[in-house]
């Protein structure tokens, strides 16, 4: 027997989530690789869906979009990733219904983890890494972005936040951070003492963020939350600014007269890993954001904090934890 977390309605994750168990998964199919998992994030994605699931009871949906754990089989005829093979330590993303002891996964979405890495961090190998390159080659499209062009993100003390911080640093962008508390500034300036880092809880936070950049026209912005603080943001960009939206912290919508994007012609981006990367991204493209996803991975490897860890029959507990302010790190879920 084998147990996955499922729902049946959408709500509150850590009143709608409950562990079922039923038979093992039949051998793969070609174009198919079941996993035995050993853990699983909790990603805000993840539970973002389970609150906008259906309201009316439906058959059990298992959340999850991310995994580790070791090859079983591999379905007759499959083409897999180099390195992964029965027996070897893999990533699976993105791979909808990833929080389950047993995945048959797609083949395109198993990546061999680097012996290097612990359990903790090839739970996280993949979805976060893979957004921070997202983002850097939206900055990228920006002409003045690497020359004096300066970054700005949002929600900088992030699981993505601090991938992205570690990042900049590797390609010398400049950057300014922004978190929501001065407890969280000074853990940012703690971790990346060359980064400067501005807490909105002063009143003039935006001008000591226009002070921060030292110069330099504000080029890009990365937000996490939306709401005012695009509003805040589009008002700190130079003109020709490029805004790329990726999270939706905030509850209240963005809202922005027509007027402010025309006089800075400014670009509003949306972007999105799940939806956007697999179908955008050429194959190759993707093999080389794996690569480049396993190096961040690798070379940031203390960057991946893993917040708490739970068992499996915790996953209220893990859920409620996944959303505490101030928590620092991914929470994990480890599956037996
Ligand atoms: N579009 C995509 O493809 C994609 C992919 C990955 C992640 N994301 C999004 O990126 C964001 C970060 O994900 P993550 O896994 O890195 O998150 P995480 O590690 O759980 O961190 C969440 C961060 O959000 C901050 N925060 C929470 N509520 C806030 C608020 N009301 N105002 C300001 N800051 C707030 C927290 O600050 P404190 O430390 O002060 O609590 C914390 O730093 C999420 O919104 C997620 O949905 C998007």
């Amino acid at each position: 027997m084998t147990r996955r977390v499922v729902y049946t309605r959408g709500g509150a994750p850590a009143d709608v989530l409950t562990v079922i168990e039923e038979p093992e998964p039949v051998a793969p199919e070609r174009g198919q690789v079941l996993i035995r998992t050993t853990a699983f994030p909790v990603h805000p994605g993840d539970l973002h869906l389970i609150e906008a699931g259906p309201g009316d009871a439906v058959d059990p949906v298992t959340p999850g979009i991310e995994a580790t754990g070791v090859v079983e089989a591999i379905g007759p005829g499959t083409r897999v990733a180099p390195g992964v093979e029965v027996g070897v330590r893999v990533t699976v993303f993105p791979q909808p219904g990833s929080w389950a002891q047993r995945l048959v996964a797609d083949a395109e979405a198993v990546v061999a983890v680097p012996e290097e890495l612990p359990d903790e961090v090839a739970a996280q190998m993949l979805a976060n890494p893979l957004t921070a390159v997202m983002l850097r080659r939206e900055a990228q499209e920006h002409l003045a972005f690497g020359y004096d062009g300066c970054l700005v993100q949002t929600a900088a003390g992030s699981s993505v936040g601090r991938l992205v911080t570690g990042v900049s640093q590797f390609h010398n962008f400049a950057l300014v951070n922004i978190v929501r508390s001065e407890r969280g500034a000074a853990e940012l300036r703690k971790r990346f003492p060359d980064v400067p880092v501005v807490s909105t809880e002063h009143p003039g936070w935006a001008d000591e963020v226009r002070k921060a950049a030292g110069g330099r026209p504000v080029s890009v912005a990365f937000d996490a939350i939306g709401g005012k603080m695009t509003r805040s943001l589009m008002d700190i960009l130079a003109p020709g600014g490029k805004l790329v939206s990726y999270g939706m912290i905030a509850e209240d919508p963005i809202s922005v007269h027509a007027s402010t994007l025309v006089s800075k012609s400014l670009t509003l981006r949306g972007k999105n890993i799940i939806s956007g990367w697999p179908s955008e991204a050429s194959p190759e493209r993707r093999a080389s954001d794996i690569a480049t996803a396993k190096q961040i991975a690798l070379a940031l490897k203390d960057q991946f904090d893993v917040a708490a860890t739970y068992g499996l029959d915790e996953v209220p507990d893990a859920v409620e934890h996944a959303v505490q302010p101030g928590k620092v790190g991914t929470v994990l879920v480890r599956t037996w």
